[in-house]
């Protein structure tokens, strides 16, 4: 039996992994900022199989209260071994390019947030010497796009933060995951026409918890997209402000 904290769970993917390791009998604490649906998912957990359930409602932008949240969860879990961090939002990139605020709210959301959560988690984590750190980053941080290039901007930081953070953590036997989904259908891509690269939340879930419990480091989901993106950071920035991407 696995201590477990999800951070962002009400996210598609997350709900999806959260089903999985509910199956395996882990004991979970899910935190996000409808508690609601906070509850709901936790009482449908623990009918999956979940060992306990606990649920912290809070808005991720509020960093100055992550460092509580944290120790809530490690309390009500009694230590931790996983911890997955997976809210964000895309936001309309053509708003952010009229509105610095907007880019601003953005870079805090799927950035800064992430961040402040890190720190306060890296150093517990280090403490205790083990267990993982897993979090969804995006293919978007591979590369700037015009199309998503704030949301890239920040899934391109928090790529880079872990890199760090594993080579920190790697000789205190903490594992550092950072999880590159591509397309996934889920309410953040709602309104996008779905074509063949598309995938179920519950793929990607099936590939968390299996690199969770491999080891791995960095994981492109579906894998296919490791190769996507190899080919597409190739492309010369002479010929790749011409393109439409
Ligand atoms: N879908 C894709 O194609 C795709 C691709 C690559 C990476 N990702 C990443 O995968 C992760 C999960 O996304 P998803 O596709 O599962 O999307 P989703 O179902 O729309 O979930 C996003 C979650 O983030 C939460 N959230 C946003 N801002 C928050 C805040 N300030 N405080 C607390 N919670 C907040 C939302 O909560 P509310 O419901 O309360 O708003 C929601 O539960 C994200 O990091 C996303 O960037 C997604």
């Amino acid at each position: 039996m696995k201590k477990i904290l999800i951070i962002g769970a009400t996210s598609a993917i997350a709900e999806a992994t959260a089903r999985q390791w509910a199956g395996e009998g882990h004991r979970l604490y899910l935190v996000a900022r409808n508690g609601e649906r906070l509850q709901a998912m936790a009482a449908d957990l623990k009918i999956r199989g979940a060992e306990s359930t606990g649920v912290g409602v809070l808005d991720l932008n509020d960093f100055a209260r992550h460092e509580q949240a944290i120790d809530d969860a490690i309390e009500m879990l009694g230590g931790i071994d996983i911890v997955l961090i997976a809210h964000g939002t895309l936001g309309d990139q053509k708003a952010c390019e009229l509105d610095f605020n907007l880019t601003l709210r953005e870079l805090n959301t799927n950035a800064i947030s992430f961040i402040s959560l890190l720190t306060h988690l890296a150093n517990r984590f280090e403490a205790q010497g083990h267990g993982t750190i897993a979090v969804i980053s995006s293919v978007a941080g591979d590369r700037g796009r015009q199309s998503n290039y704030v949301y890239g901007t920040a899934k391109a930081a928090v790529t880079v933060f872990l890199q760090g953070l594993r080579q920190r953590l790697h000789k205190s036997g903490v594992h550092v995951l950072t999880l590159k989904p591509g397309f996934v259908d889920t309410h953040m891509t709602r309104d996008f026409k779905k074509g063949v690269l598309w995938v179920k939340p519950e793929v990607i879930a099936r590939r968390i918890a299996g690199s969770v419990a491999s080891r791995r480091d960095v994981v492109y989901a579906p894998g296919f997209w490791r190769l996507i993106m190899a080919v597409i950071k190739l492309i010369p920035e002479k010929i790749f402000k011409r393109i439409q991407l």
